[in-house]
Formats: C-alpha cells, structure tokens, sequence
C-alpha cells in the first residue's frame, strides 16, 4: 500500500474523559473540542455527579467553556453510588443528555470515595439500567488490596464482571479504558452488548515507561501501565475492525504539583494530542485504513447515536508537544510532552 500521508476521517468521538470543573475544565474543554465531537465525560467530580440535575448543570458550565466556533457536545454520565435508586435512574434516561452509568469501585482511583461498595446493593438500579437501555461503564478493577496491583483488572473479570453479566444478561456495559490480554479476549467473547474503550497510552507505553531512567509520575494512570504483552494485545483489539473496541481517551488532567509529589495522583493528561497519537498507533500496525471505524463509528453504534457526519483531517508531520500548558505548579503536562509527534492536525 503506498504511503498515506493525508488522512480525512468523519469526525471521531472521545468515549472515556475527564474534564473536572472550574477553572481546570475552562483550560481544558478546548483540546478536546477542536478533535473530537462528542465525549462521555466521566462525573468523578467533588461532590460526584450522581443526579440527573447535578449532570445537566454540569453539561452547561461544559457548553460555557467550549470556544466560540467549536460544536462539541458534552455526553454526560451518572456516578453509581450504593444509594442510587431506579428513579434516578429514570430521571437521568428521560434527561437526554446522560448516556451511562459510571461504576467506580469504592477507592479504586481519583476521586471514587463514594463508588460501590458492593454491586449486590446496585441490583434495583441495575435492574432500570437494563430495561432503560441505559450503559453501565465500569472501571474494571478489585480494589483488594491483597491482590496485586498489575493483576487488579484479570482478577475483577473473574470476581465480578463474569457473574455481573450472568445475573444482567441484557444489561449493556463498557468495559472502560482495559489494559491487559485477559480483558481484550474477554470482550471480544463476551455477547454483542459488551464493548470496551482502550486509550492512546495503554497502547503506546508499557510499565517499563513508569520507570524509564527514574520514576516518571507522568505516566502513571490508573488501570497502571502493563506487560508489552498486553499492549500487543490492545493493538491487536483496536486495529482489528471489531466493532467492540472504541476510542476512550481517559484523559485525566491533573496540575504539575499533583503529579509530582510523595503521592502523586494517577492520570495521564492526553487530550492536546489524542487523535493525533491513536493516528500513529494505527499507522505503526500497518492499520491506518481501520482508524476511522474505532475512532469514529463503532463508539455512536454502541451507544446508538448517530455518527458524526463533518470530517477531520490528519497529516503526516512531525511537530513538538509542548513541554506543559501553563507555568509553575499550576502547569499541565501533556502525555509526549517535549517529545516528537508524528501526525498533526489540519
Ligand atoms: C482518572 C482521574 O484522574 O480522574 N485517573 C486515571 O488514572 N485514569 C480516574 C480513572 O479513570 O480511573
Ligand atoms: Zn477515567
């Protein structure tokens, strides 16, 4: 096949993001609106998203921050809490604008003190969940602490996502942002409602990145950074036209100083360059020809939404990240912050 250099595809969608509040979601609303269409915003704020008012109030100070020009549309989700009930389940589906539920385990990551403790006490919502149509999107991972770190998400394939969808068989559920073999087979054998997100850093990075000549807090996330085994495994999934597999960033911004600290908080900050990396990722497996259906058709098929019918265009070019946006502690570091990128955007 000769070289592409040009690449022009229906506007993709971002399926997985964050985009806090404030001041932090004015800096960085725009880098996801210029590339994507739509994104599910992930509602892990403080306090977490867990009505359908709290999400349709935070979907507007969202439009607020979007530049004048740019046409974005926030898809808002709910925070599943052990308190959440079948109305608000209800509330959030007559809504229009909340697209899933959000299943944090109970201290898994960034801000999901309030996540699930245990699922058994979400049965009624789940229940409305799968008669509504309405997504469970899951950070698949046990939050035991006597299993691993590096095996957290095999093991919560085995211990919840297995007898959760034999007690739900009609429930619809995103297995989101998945970092190992294990779950890529696992979804790819699971029935047609089952489908996952896979982010730009679990295929472009390994574990070995966490502790490249020192240890790199840029570049801890959460599910952490697995085996090269796994990431073959992920390219595989996403470059193989499955219509299981989509584009879920999981950009997760968090200031310099959090990030560089005795305790720094997991996130990888991908948004400035998202696209422009799955780009590379396909055009290294040889793939680019497949971008277009896990960036930009098999996400609004799953979630039956239209697909977006503008374009974006890509080029081969190489250009530099920026070293971080903004000075001083406050600064965001980018994911190739400093580093070479390969495609740009037109
Ligand atoms: C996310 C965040 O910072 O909100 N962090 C991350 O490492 N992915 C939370 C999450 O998605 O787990
Ligand atoms: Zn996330």
């Amino acid at each position: 096949m000769a070289e592409v250099n040009e690449l022009v595809i229906t506007r993709p969608d971002d399926w997985h993001l964050h985009l806090r509040d404030g001041d932090m979601l004015a800096r960085v609303v725009p880098d996801t609106a210029k590339r994507f269409g739509r994104a599910i915003v992930m509602p892990n704020l403080v306090p977490p998203v867990t009505t359908a008012a709290l999400a349709r109030a935070y979907r507007q100070r969202i439009l607020d921050a979007v530049p004048n020009g740019l046409a974005f549309e926030p898809l808002m989700t709910l925070y599943l809490t052990d308190n959440t009930t079948p109305a608000q389940i209800e509330a959030a589906k007559a809504s229009g604008c909340v697209h899933g539920v959000k299943w944090y385990p109970a201290g898994a990551t960034t801000n999901s003190d309030a996540g699930v403790t245990d699922i058994r006490r979400c049965d009624a919502a789940l229940e409305a969940m799968q008669a509504l149509e309405m997504p469970l999107l899951m950070h698949g991972e046990v939050t035991d602490h006597s299993v691993d770190v590096f095996d957290r998400e095999a093991e919560f394939i085995q211990r919840h996502l297995i007898p959760l969808i034999a007690r739900f068989p009609r429930l619809r559920v995103v297995f989101e942002h998945i970092t190992t073999r294990q779950a890529a087979e696992f979804v790819a054998a699971a029935h047609e409602g089952v489908a996952a997100t896979i982010t730009p850093h679990h295929l472009l990075l390994n574990r070995n990145a966490i502790f490249a000549g020192g240890l790199r807090p840029h570049n801890y996330c959460l599910p952490v950074l697995k085996r090269e085994e796994h990431r073959h495994a992920l390219v595989a999934a996403a470059t193989g036209g499955s219509p299981k597999f989509f584009l879920g960033t999981d950009s997760a911004p968090h200031e310099r100083h959090a990030k560089e600290s005795a305790c720094g908080c997991a996130g990888i900050y991908s948004a400035p360059g998202a696209i422009e990396l799955y780009a590379e990722i396909f055009d290294q497996a040889g793939a680019l020809d497949r971008l277009e259906g896990f960036a930009s058709f098999h996400g609004p098929d799953f979630y039956r939404l239209p697909r977006n019918t503008d374009t974006l265009t890509l080029k081969r070019e190489t250009w530099q990240m920026p070293a971080q946006f903004g000075e001083g502690p406050d600064a965001l570091v980018p994911m190739r912050a400093g580093d070479r990128m390969t495609w740009r955007l037109v």
